[in-house]
């Protein structure tokens, strides 16, 4: 099996830790690339439910070797409790199984604290809905050249000199700006000096170890976090993430190039969910949405907020598969469809009188737009112990076809439940 990247085709929470799950089983090595504990994948084994934010969702299984690479911003003391939490549940957790790239960026206190004032100072537009963890400001760090790297944290020089050439700086800002307390340089270098002797021997040059396995014939899955449409390039800018959560963020955020991967794998919902602010085309409102959102459990993995729940958006799916190069589509949480008399598919938008069959590039079009719907006619089985596609009801049958033909990709699994053996392959993922 090549080597593959798994992404989300939508707004976040699209069930990649589930599908990572399922297929890091035929893999040798699982990399996050970006992101950090704003991501919260969720993995169901049997009754038990494990939640990660920073582990890859391969690590559940045995004999693999799970990485964090270069893209990916730490909490360490977050990070510490999730492998603490890990080795309690009984999987292995330690550095013979997790290698943290030593140029990952670290997550600061004051990157929290700045998150956290911004959000509670802003009005109206100005709000993302951010998950609080210090995301935005630590890769604001990174690019303005004052972050503190892992190989930093694991070194108590370097942390020393790292963090008193930046604290003054941000603590400027933190109390003149936002109007918040300073911060005190022992307390955050004792706090972080300790997690740095804890974490040290998961330390690891992560390109080399990447591209050296994979001349070596290992396969690699590089797991994406947060999904196509909160990428800070390509997503719904200003109301995405801080980091590239489209498939070229495998290649930045590794250190291994496009030419070593073979394959896209999106994942999307049968609908379309968004937490946070920011435009959301086919968003429903009111008891339709509800339902959806009770049906689904919409529910944040991370923070608990109620999810936005909308119909699937072929526009917005096609613009992802374009701009990811998706070339097989998992679609998850069918079941959660069973009951509707209908289901509506996004399959255009309205803006200002005129038809686009194109996502927009510009958000003050996209905010304006008003879906355009198919209606597809739903069905009254339960279908969560369907186990062979030919034997999902018709109408089931008929909304998958037509999903992959408004999307243009070849859909090759769909789930119906959240534990591993609910899943219907239809398709081969290389051929
Ligand atoms: P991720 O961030 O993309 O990994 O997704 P989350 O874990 O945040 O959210 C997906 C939620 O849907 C989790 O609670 C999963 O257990 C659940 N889930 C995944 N696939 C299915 C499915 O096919 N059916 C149902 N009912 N739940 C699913
Ligand atoms: P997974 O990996 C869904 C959203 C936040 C907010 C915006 C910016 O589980 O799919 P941030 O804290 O990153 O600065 O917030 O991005 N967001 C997610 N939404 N799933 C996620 O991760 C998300 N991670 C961030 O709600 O709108
Ligand atoms: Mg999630």
């Amino acid at each position: 099996m090549p080597n593959i990247v798994v992404i989300g085709a939508q707004w976040g929470d699209e069930g990649k830790g589930r599908i990572v799950d399922l297929i890091s089983e035929n893999v040798d090595i699982i990399a996050r690339y970006q992101g950090g504990n704003n991501a919260g994948h969720t993995i169901v084994i049997g009754k038990e439910k494990v939640v990660l934010h920073h582990l890859p969702s391969g690590i559940l299984r045995d004999g693999k070797i799970s990485v964090i690479g270069n893209g990916v911003v730490i909490d360490p003391g977050v990070l510490l409790e999730e492998l603490k939490g890990l080795r309690a549940a009984g999987y292995r957790a330690d550095s013979g199984n997790l290698k943290i790239s030593d140029r990952a960026h670290v997550i600061m206190p004051y990157h929290r604290e700045i998150d956290i004032a911004r959000e509670s100072l802003s009005r109206g537009n100005g709000k993302i809905g951010t998950t609080g963890r210090g995301i935005g400001p630590v890769y604001e760090d990174k690019a303005a050249r004052r972050g503190i790297k892992f190989s930093d944290l694991i070194d108590p020089e370097s942390l020393r000199e790292r963090l008193s050439s930046v604290l003054e700086e941000r603590n400027m800002y933190l109390e003149h700006v936002l109007g918040r307390k300073p911060l005190k340089f022992e307390d955050i270098f004792s706090e972080y000096e300790a997690y740095g002797k804890e974490l040290k021997d998961f330390s690891c040059d992560v390109s080399s170890l990447l591209n050296r396995s994979i001349s070596e014939g290992k396969r690699v899955l590089f797991e994406g976090a947060q999904g196509a449409l909160l990428d800070i390039d390509l997503g719904t800018y200003p109301f995405v993430t801080s980091s590239s959560a489209s498939s070229g963020g495998a290649c930045t955020g590794t250190g291994v190039s496009p030419t070593r991967i073979d394959l896209v794998l999106g994942i999307a919902k049968a609908y379309a969910t968004r937490v946070g602010e920011g435009p959301f085309p086919s968003e429903i409102e009111g008891e339709t949405g509800e339902r959806l959102r009770k049906a689904g459990g919409e529910y944040g993995a991370t923070t608990g907020r109620s999810r936005r729940c909308g119909w699937f958006d072929s526009v917005a799916l096609r613009y992802a598969a374009m701009t990811n190069g998706i070339s097989r589509l998992a679609i998850t949480k069918l079941d959660v469809l069973s009951g509707f008399d209908a289901i509506k598919v996004c399959v255009g938008y309205r803006y200002r009188g005129k038809l686009l069959g194109e996502f927009p590039s510009n958000i003050n079009i996209l905010k304006d737009c008003e879906p355009v719907y198919e209606e597809i006619e739903g069905w009254k089985e339960d279908i969560s112990s369907v186990t062979d596609f030919g034997e999902l009801p018709a109408h089931a049958r008929n909304y998958i076809r037509r999903l992959e033909q408004l999307t243009g990709v070849t859909i090759y699994a769909v789930s119906l439940g959240a534990s591993r053996e609910k899943i219907l392959f239809l398709s081969d993922l290389f051929q």
